[in-house]
C-alpha cells in the first residue's frame, strides 16, 4: 500500500486517483468544520466552489432546512447564517440541517479530487480513526491538503505527516512512502509536540490571528475529538459507516 502526499495542491491526474483512497485536508478551517458541523448533528455538507453556486442551490432547496456556511478573506459572506469558525457549529444551530458550504480553499479541494474510489474528509480532530480506516481500506492513499491559494500549506502538511505517522506505524512494512510522504512525516515529527507553534508560523495561521479569529488555531488542533469518518460521494459529504 503506497501513501502520497500532494504537497502543493494542484488538480492530480484523474487516471492517478482511479483506484485510490484520497483524504482532504483542510485544518485551517474547512475540513475541521466539515467534521465538527457532522458531529454536532448536520444531516449533509454539500461543498460549493463559489458564493453564488451557494445562493442558487439554496433557492432550489427548503430554505428552512438548510444554512449557508463559509468564508471568503475567513470572513462570514453576507447573507450567509455561519462563518467558518468550527466553534459555530454547536448542535442547537445546526442539528438536523443540510450545509451548504462555501471556502477559499477546502470546498474546491474536493471537486479537484472528485474522480477518487473513495474521499474522506480529514483534519486533526479526526486523524486517528481516518489513519484506521485508510488501513482497512488496503488501497493506496492520496493525501490531498488543500493549501492555501494553490500554495504548499504548512498547517495541511504537519496534519498529512501525522496521518502518515499513524498508518505506518500501524501498517509496518507494507506501508511504502513516497518522497513527498517521507518529507510530510519529518515535518510532523519536527512540530509534534507543539501543533499551535507551527499554526502561528504558518501564513494562514498569521491570517486568522490578523483577521480576529486567533482562537480557531488552538480550536482546530485538538487531536481525535470525534471518530466520525465523513466521505464525499455524489457532491455530498455524510458520515460514512
Ligand atoms: C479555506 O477553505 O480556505 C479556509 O478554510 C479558509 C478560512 O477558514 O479562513
Amino acid at each position: 500500500m503506497e501513501i502520497d502526499i500532494q504537497l502543493v495542491p494542484s488538480p492530480p491526474n484523474s487516471n492517478i486517483l482511479l483506484n485510490r483512497a484520497v483524504v482532504v485536508i483542510d485544518v485551517l478551517r474547512a475540513t475541521s468544520v466539515m467534521i465538527h458541523a457532522l458531529s454536532q448533528g448536520v444531516l449533509e455538507i454539500i461543498p460549493v466552489s463559489t458564493v453564488e453556486e451557494a445562493f442558487q442551490m439554496a433557492k432550489i432547496l427548503q430554505r428552512d432546512t438548510i444554512l449557508l456556511g463559509g468564508e471568503r478573506e475567513s470572513k462570514k459572506i453576507q447573507g450567509f447564517d455561519l462563518g467558518n469558525s468550527p466553534r459555530e457549529y454547536i448542535a442547537e444551530r445546526v442539528r438536523g440541517k443540510k450545509l451548504i458550504l462555501t471556502t477559499t480553499n477546502g470546498t474546491k479541494a474536493f471537486h479537484l479530487v472528485s474522480s477518487g474510489k473513495e474521499i474522506l474528509v480529514g483534519s486533526f480532530f479526526n486523524i486517528g480513526a481516518i489513519a484506521q480506516r485508510c488501513l482497512k481500506l488496503k488501497r493506496d492513499i492520496l493525501i490531498f491538503p488543500s493549501g492555501d491559494e494553490g500554495k504548499f500549506s504548512l498547517e495541511d502538511t504537519i496534519c498529512g505527516g501525522m496521518l502518515i505517522e499513524l498508518i505506518t506505524k500501524r501498517g509496518g512494512k507494507a506501508i511504502v512512502l513516497t518522497d513527498a510522504s517521507h518529507c510530510a512525516q519529518i515535518l510532523y515529527r519536527k512540530f509534534k509536540d507543539n501543533l499551535l507553534k507551527a499554526f502561528r508560523l504558518s501564513s494562514h495561521g498569521k491570517e486568522l490571528i490578523d483577521r480576529g479569529f486567533g482562537e480557531d488555531l488552538a480550536y482546530c488542533a485538538q487531536i481525535d475529538i470525534t471518530s466520525l469518518v465523513p466521505h464525499f460521494r455524489e457532491g455530498g459529504i455524510k458520515i460514512s459507516d
